[in-house]
């Protein structure tokens, strides 16, 4: 176990990079071992009350053209997923009201027909919704703090309560979800200490996935003017959470990749066991514009789930064929 000083030492000292990557990817080996996951995402709606200063998708940002897709084809989509081998289907989306309690549980209840594990990512919901989705079926549910930095948290999120996500995600763990956060790295205003803080918080917690993405600045917000976060310290608070937390999901994100065109590859070699490929047309994925450039907007599902599929087994990977639960 790091202390929070040796955390801020390794992240701000560059000189021994190689060596932390490689012994993050040795423990990623010998706990989760050598298979990868891969999670087929749908992003169903584009629309969102929220105000986050760094995504493209909040509510402010009129020139975005919003999107939803409606829960037929949401459910053949997971079902075309399913069809083509995957075991655990994420729905994503903005905190788009639309999207009822029970237009959701229908949704789940549809879709675990597949025999599909199943993941929302669909923002802060009270605890009665969270309940209904879980009685539906829903397996797990990822909620990112995004900074555990409490100030910073409000500067950056008007009208939103930092007590209230973290409530939100003792709720997940009290329903028996399993349960990922994570955060984004290189937002403006962020200091080591609180990147230091963040990880000894997903350690504390005990969360069962951990999502490390860099900030990438998106021209119709109020961040345009900041500087991109930088791949590298997102890959090296990624390999300290691996290290500190050895039996957890950690996926590649897209965001590393949007940074560098090898970032999904250089993350399974650095510490994370999953990768979570679009499974939706490129219609949609153009629209789900949370940052620009991001990778595979003009790519099909199939496309994507071969291309990553070569990709990992270039790199003497395989994929798993289960659900790819959390192994204790
Ligand atoms: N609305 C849900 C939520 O916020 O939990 C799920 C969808 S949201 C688009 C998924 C994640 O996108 C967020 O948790 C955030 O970390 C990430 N994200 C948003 N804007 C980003 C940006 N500009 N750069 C990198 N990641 C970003
Ligand atoms: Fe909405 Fe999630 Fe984007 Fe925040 S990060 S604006 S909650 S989609
Ligand atoms: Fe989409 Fe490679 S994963 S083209």
């Amino acid at each position: 176990m790091f202390t929070k000083k040796e955390i801020i030492e390794i992240l701000k000292d560059d000189t021994q990079n190689e060596q932390l990557f490689e012994y993050a990817d040795i423990v990623r080996k010998n706990h989760v071992g050598d298979e990868i996951h891969l999670r087929g995402l749908i992003e169903f709606s584009n629309i969102c009350r929220c105000t986050c200063f760094y995504c493209g998708l909040r509510c402010e940002n009129k020139i975005i053209e919003r999107y939803r897709i409606n829960p037929d084809e949401i459910i053949q989509y997971a079902k075309n997923a399913a069809d083509r081998g995957y075991k655990t289907i994420v729905l994503q989306s903005g905190e788009d009201s639309f999207f009822t309690r029970e237009k959701i549980c229908k949704i789940i209840k549809e879709i675990k027909k597949n025999n599909v594990a199943l993941t929302l990512s669909i923002g802060e919901r009270t605890l009665d919704d969270l309940k209904a989705f879980k009685d539906a079926g829903a397996d797990r549910y990822l909620l990112r703090i995004e900074t555990t930095d409490e100030n910073l948290y409000k500067s950056l999120h008007p009208n939103m309560d930092f007590k209230n996500r973290i409530s939100c995600l003792y709720n997940l763990q009290k329903l028996g979800y399993e349960t990922g956060s994570g955060c984004l790295v290189g937002l403006p205003n962020q200091a080591m200490k609180s990147l230091a803080d963040d990880i000894l918080f997903f350690k504390e917690n005990n969360f069962d996935m951990i999502g490390i993405g860099p900030f990438i600045s998106h021209p119709d917000t109020p961040l345009k003017n900041a500087p991109n976060g930088n791949f590298i310290l997102s890959l090296k608070v990624m390999a300290l959470v691996r290290i500190l937390m050895k039996d957890i999901n950690i996926p590649a994100t897209t965001a590393m990749e949007t940074l560098n065109p090898q970032g999904r590859i250089i993350a399974l070699q650095s510490g994370a066991n999953v990768v979570m490929p679009n499974v939706t047309t490129s219609k949609y994925r153009k629209k789900y514009e949370i940052y620009p450039n991001k990778i595979c907007i003009n790519e099909e599902t199939d496309k994507c789930t071969n291309c990553i599929k070569n990709k990992i087994h270039a790199i003497g990977r395989t994929i798993s064929n289960d659900y790819g639960f959390r192994k204790r």
